[in-house]
């Protein structure tokens, strides 16, 4: 690799120089004039922030987008603070720049790791060309619990799923080589727990044990961090008492000792001095000092680093070599994207991300969870009515975390069936707003709705529903929508609704007055025609649900992969056994379930034979028949429960899934392979263990339904 020789360099730099490469700064108010995605630390003023990057105080600036802004804000780093080092721009850039995709639960929906890639990767050129050169993403957090406003940023409830997609994610961003200038470097977040927020509510401690940490939350992290991601942003909340960015054992033991990571860590913004609110550290220079010793390299937006380190290092309480060890890190980024060479990389080659992958990547990932009497696709000639307040609106396409989307960009869903059906072929009605009546527009609804062969009732959650510290505790759909949809009902011959949201919502009503429902959650710039795609029957939906859909909000956290108890229910099961007395145990739409159009029926699991040696492979099949005369990509999917272990396994597990495409009236057989670490889970020391003995096994369309195979594990030979 090119670059300086960055021991030569850290010899000559100032203590001050130093402690500059692990402060990192937020553009929000020095350069914006306005903060909308973290509350206010600071105020300074441009000109401050300007002079501190020429002292070599600052080691980077985030969210500030826009190819001359960085350009003159890099020139001052390099040509005029005393060592020249480039700043290092980074940005959530979380579904895309200017052109926004799926919120990430909505691109987790469509099982396709390899497609996220691809999109990561448009993502990655995009914002490149517009000065940055690191992302804080992919979100690795496992999320549970339906209530937590940060659902949307996850990959949902099932380790497999989100350790694909944060692996597949890491790869996209960062491509093979991060000094490519069309590459960014990727931050794993947020390290550790942090979608266990106790009550589904943001930024709460985690009440996680051991062995839930280690089978269930570390995986995904894992995952990315051995994809290669440079960076690891730890969480806000803490673990065991312990805040997770002054933590040893996480951000040390587990992540340096056992994991070998290698790049740096960085604070999640203010999450060091808010050990200090934690209860955890007395003061400033305490929180600085602890979470610098436990292992957090760089600090994201307190400058609680640059304002205590260097006399914690004068009064002994750190160490140099702790201190060079973490600056080389940042260093070492620096010098791996290659800004010692081209600290401008990037910004010549403007790259937008083409509107035609936003727009594939928007169909594949919308749910269809009933389809009463084919009302979709949509007959031709059909007359339609579009109602309901995302009907015509520009603000709530894309989602949380799409801080650099152009709301007018996107193109909403009246446009998008206007374009697709013709003009005057789609009566529009707003009905209600998002979470208040509006005087007439139930009536108006009532009567556009008789007038339709069908009505599209686009409800769900505005964009600031869900996203960081948007936490609900009712998780269903605004009162005033339900009443629109009610009154829509009474009169409409058939009812679609799609529904926008960012997490698992409570939907009983709704989904039964509905002829068909497609969840579309937050689907960005292309939204109208994706949805018109799909309504049209010019694409098929194909996502799955990454997270179980409750019937109550009583139920949450709930998700497939739990333990059975010692008095397991089944449905209609007496009392004295582990179930509610008002409400069913299931779901209402369980993991992995999405309908599509045509009928695909899963014949028996079968497994080729009915012992597994220790070193051995198992096959396991099964057929798979189309029978209403449509092509349909399908996803297999196997679960498997270890019958009887040294601890206790969840009643299923999901270990591999697959797309199958079955061609109209016709079969295809789906073949796994199971080897003996897909029956293993964590030991807790370190490594991996597998039991002999009992195991059962499905391919089945969700994580519910299918009858198992049961095989048995043989022990080694000796
Ligand atoms: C969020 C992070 C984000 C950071 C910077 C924090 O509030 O938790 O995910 O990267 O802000 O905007």
């Amino acid at each position: 690799m090119d670059g300086p020789d960055l021991e030569f360099l850290l010899d000559r730099m100032t203590v001050e120089e130093k402690v500059g490469q692990l402060n990192l700064v937020s553009a929000d108010v020095a350069w914006t004039g306005a903060n909308t995605i973290n509350p206010t630390l600071h105020f300074e003023t441009p000109q401050e922030h300007l002079a501190d990057i020429r002292a070599g105080h600052v080691t980077g600036v985030f969210n500030l987008a826009g190819a001359e802004r960085v350009r003159t804000v890099q020139t001052i780093a390099v040509e005029e603070s005393r060592l020249g080092i480039p700043l290092l721009f980074g940005a959530d850039v979380i579904h895309g720049l200017r052109t926004v995709f799926p919120v990430p639960l909505a691109e987790a929906a469509g099982f396709d790791p390899a497609f996220a890639a691809e999109v990561a990767s448009a993502v990655a050129a995009e914002a490149s060309g517009e000065g940055m050169h690191w992302t804080f993403a992919p979100g690795a957090d496992l999320c549970r619990d339906a209530r937590w406003g940060r659902a949307m940023e996850s990959c949902g409830e099932d380790v497999l799923l989100a350790s694909c997609m944060a692996a597949a994610r890491v790869s996209g961003f960062q491509g093979e080589d991060l000094s490519d200038p069309q590459r960014l470097m990727a931050t794993i977040k947020h390290f550790a727990g942090y979608g266990a927020a106790e009550a589904g509510m943001d930024y709460n401690t985690a009440e996680l044990s051991a062995t839930t940490l280690a089978d269930h939350y570390l995986p995904p992290y894992r995952a990315g961090i051995d994809a290669g991601a440079g960076a690891v942003m730890t969480s806000f909340n803490d673990l065991d008492g312990v805040p997770a960015t002054a933590s040893p054992a996480l951000l040390t033991g587990l992540l340096r000792d056992r994991w070998g990571f290698r790049g740096f860590t960085v604070s999640d913004y203010n999450s060091d001095a808010e050990t200090i609110a934690h209860g955890f550290a007395s003061d400033r220079r305490e929180a600085a000092m602890r979470c610098f010793n436990a292992g957090l390299d760089m600090c994201m937006a307190s400058g609680l680093y640059l304002e205590h380190l260097p006399a914690l290092l004068a009064d002994g309480l750190i160490t140099m070599e702790r201190l060079d060890t973490s600056v080389m890190r940042v260093l070492q980024a620096k010098r791996a994207l290659g800004l010692f060479d081209n600290p401008y990389r990037g910004l010549d080659a403007v790259a937008p991300a083409s509107r035609a992958l936003a727009r594939e990547a928007a169909r594949r990932c919308p749910v269809l969870l009933k389809n009463a009497g084919d009302v979709l696709p949509l007959a031709p000639g059909a007359a339609v009515a579009l109602i309901g307040p995302f009907a015509r609106e520009q603000s709530h396409l894309n989602g949380a975390w799409a801080i650099f989307g152009d709301n007018n960009q996107s193109v909403d869903l009246a446009t998008g069936l206007t374009n697709a059906l013709g003009q005057g072929a789609v009566a529009v009605v707003q009905g209600c707003e998002i979470d208040r009546e509006l005087h007439g527009g139930i009536d108006a609804a009532v009567a556009a709705a008789r007038e339709a062969d069908v009505v599209i009732l686009a409800l769900g959650e505005g964009q600031h529903m869900s996203g960081e510290s948007r936490s609900r505790a009712d998780i269903g759909v605004p009162e005033a929508q339900l009443a629109l949809a009610r009154a829509v009902h009474t009169v409409a011959k058939r009812v679609v609704i799609l529904l926008r949201t960012g997490r698992p919502l409570v939907i009983g009503e709704l989904a039964d007055l509905a002829d068909a429902v497609l969840v579309t959650w937050f689907l960005g710039t292309e939204t109208g025609h994706a949805v018109a795609d799909l309504l049209t029957g010019k694409a098929a939906p194909r996502g799955r649900l990454p997270m179980s859909f409750p019937r109550h909000v009583g139920q949450v956290p709930i998700f497939y992969a739990r333990k059975a108890t010692g008095r397991p229910a089944a449905p209609g099961s007496p009392i004295f056994t582990a179930r509610y007395i008002d409400v069913e145990n299931g779901p209402l739409f369980p993991f992995g379930f999405g309908l599509s159009y045509g009928r695909v029926s899963y014949g028996p699991t079968e497994a080729d034979a009915k012992h597994m040696p220790w070193d051995g492979v198992l096959t396991v099949r099964c057929a798979l028949t189309e029978a209403d005369g449509r092509d349909v990509d399908e996803l297999a999917q196997l679960y498997v429960h270890d019958v009887a272990a040294r601890r206790i396994r969840p009643i299923r597990e999901l270990k591999a899934f697959r797309w199958y495409k079955v061609p109209a009236n016709g079969s295809v057989t789906v073949i796994f392979e199971i080897k003996r670490d897909d029956l293993a889970f964590d030991d807790m020391q370190g490594g991996r263990l597998a039991e002999p003995g009992a195991f059962d096994i499905w391919i089945a369309p969700d994580a519910q339904s299918g009858r198992p195979v049961r095989f048995i594990l043989d022990p080694p030979e000796s």
